[in-house]
């Protein structure tokens, strides 16, 4: 598919999707929330990580952010006016257990139970993740997702959750992206904690295995007809040429990523490619992975950005390099636009794994937008992006994958974690100085798509 092809008319779009599918925006507390030191919440590993020196590019931390803390019903009628369905948010978990045990923090708790109820009366189904990487700091202290008590912690912080909100959320998901959380944050460092340690990075999705299981258990005693799932980014692992080197390359890599996780999600265990990886590469030096539970999963969320070209740098394990093939239209990331990947990676997945649905819970695209003098910001751009991503799940639909919704990541341009600010997902674009939202040209034409949809 070329961008000439695509069709950017959205009633055509809205056609290939079925009735009341789940059109909506994601985001992530610590990204839009501020209101860092309020109402008792206690301090994230990012509230941390964020005052090192050059960690964030920008050098700026999520303290106030989009102050969606105390914005949100301006940003609820955003969404509502723009006709979603569904959205996706994340739960501090600072916010709820300062200290990440015990009592439960009820103030931090009752934004929350604000929140769902003006999503409710706004006609938005909510979408409840309970970790987008805001891990309170005094677990940090303790070893953090790398200590084996987390699955404890975690599973107590997701039952005070549920208790609040189980009569009002149904729809729920205990980590996102924990691929990312665990190797940016644990084996290159450029991510909360901030470690560079292999083992330890993989210890922690071992942990994340057990957590998983243990607060899907939690969020099922306490809500009646939960839906329970995970959000991953798969994206698109391709060898950067086409020599046996770099096939084998993309293929280790992927499996000592994604299928890192989902084979055992889906009850197979570690796999043997990865673990043949991980193995030669010392990464699993001094470490005794646990035989991870399989997930209980209603839906798989998928998180999809773009296509990883790999490069083979000789035939070792993980001396590779990964990013997009030069010369390729690149986001303001720097990431490869692709969208038929998406559509390869839903019939991939459908056919390796046949997860009963699939969520599209992120994709979006990064540009440089401006407002301009008459008030408008001309995102062609990310139209075109999306129009092209969404036109990939239609075929993936076409083809008999079960997807179900789809989450525009963002809203709101936000706190682009070691990116910091300078980095704009949203459709909506927030002058960072006054906080004055914006709605871009992209907004309109999504807005065009959810009405045309049945
Ligand atoms: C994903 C994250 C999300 C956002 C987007 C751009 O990896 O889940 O928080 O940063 O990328």
């Amino acid at each position: 598919m070329t961008k000439t092809e695509v069709d950017l008319d959205p009633s055509a779009l809205a056609d290939r999707f079925p009735t009341g599918f789940g059109w909506g925006f994601a985001a992530s507390a610590y990204q839009i929330e501020g209101a860092a030191a309020e109402d008792g919440r206690g301090r994230s590993i990012w509230d941390t990580f964020a005052r090192v020196p050059g960690a964030i590019a920008d050098g700026q931390t999520g303290d106030v952010a989009c102050d969606h803390y105390h914005r949100f019903r301006e940003d609820i009628a955003l969404m509502a006016g723009l006709g979603a369905r569904a959205y996706r948010f994340s739960v501090s978990w600072p916010r709820v257990q300062p200290d990440g045990t015990g009592a439960a923090n009820e103030r931090g708790l009752d934004f929350y139970d604000r929140l769902v109820d003006a999503l409710l009366a706004a006609g938005i189904r909510p979408l409840v993740n309970l970790f987008h990487w805001d891990l309170p700091q005094a677990l940090q202290d303790q070893g953090g997702f790398a200590d084996s008590r987390v699955v404890g912690w975690f599973a107590e912080y997701a039952e005070l959750v549920a208790s609040r909100l189980h009569d009002r959320v149904s729809d729920w998901m205990t980590l996102n992206e924990p691929a990312v959380y665990a190797f940016l944050g644990h084996a290159d460092g450029i991510h909360a904690p901030g470690l560079r340690d292999w083992p330890t990075a993989l210890r922690v999705v071992d942990n994340q295995l057990q957590a998983h299981a243990a607060a899907g258990a939690a969020i099922r005693s306490l809500v009646k007809d939960a839906r329970i799932g995970v959000a991953f980014d798969v994206n698109q692992v391709a060898p950067a040429t086409d020599t046996d080197r770099d096939r084998q390359a993309a293929a280790r890599w992927s499996s000592a990523r994604d299928a890192w996780y989902l084979d055992p999600l889906f009850g197979r265990g570690y796999p043997r490619l990865g673990l043949e990886a991980h193995r030669a590469a010392g990464h699993l030096d001094g470490l005794e992975l646990t035989d991870p539970p399989p997930g209980d999963l209603d839906y798989l969320g998928l998180n999809y950005y773009r296509r990883d070209s790999v490069s083979a740098l000789s035939d070792r394990a993980f001396d590779w390099t990964i990013g997009a093939r030069p010369g390729t239209e690149q986001t303001q990331m720097g990431w490869e636009v692709a969208p038929d990947g998406l559509r390869d990676v839903l019939l991939a997945l459908h056919a390796e794994y046949a997860p009963r649905e699939i969520v599209i819970t992120e994709n979006g695209a990064a540009f440089p937008d401006t407002v301009d003098p008459d008030g408008r910001v001309r995102d062609d751009r990310r139209v075109a992006y999306l129009a092209r991503h969404i036109a990939a799940v239609g075929e993936a639909l076409a083809a008999g994958v079960p997807v179900s919704g789809y989450h525009v990541w963002s809203l709101l341009d936000n706190f682009e974690w070691s990116l910091g600010y300078s980095r704009r997902f949203g459709l909506v674009h927030v002058d960072f100085e006054t906080q004055r939202r914006t709605g871009k040209d992209s907004a309109a034409w999504y807005a065009r798509l959810i009405a045309a949809s049945r």
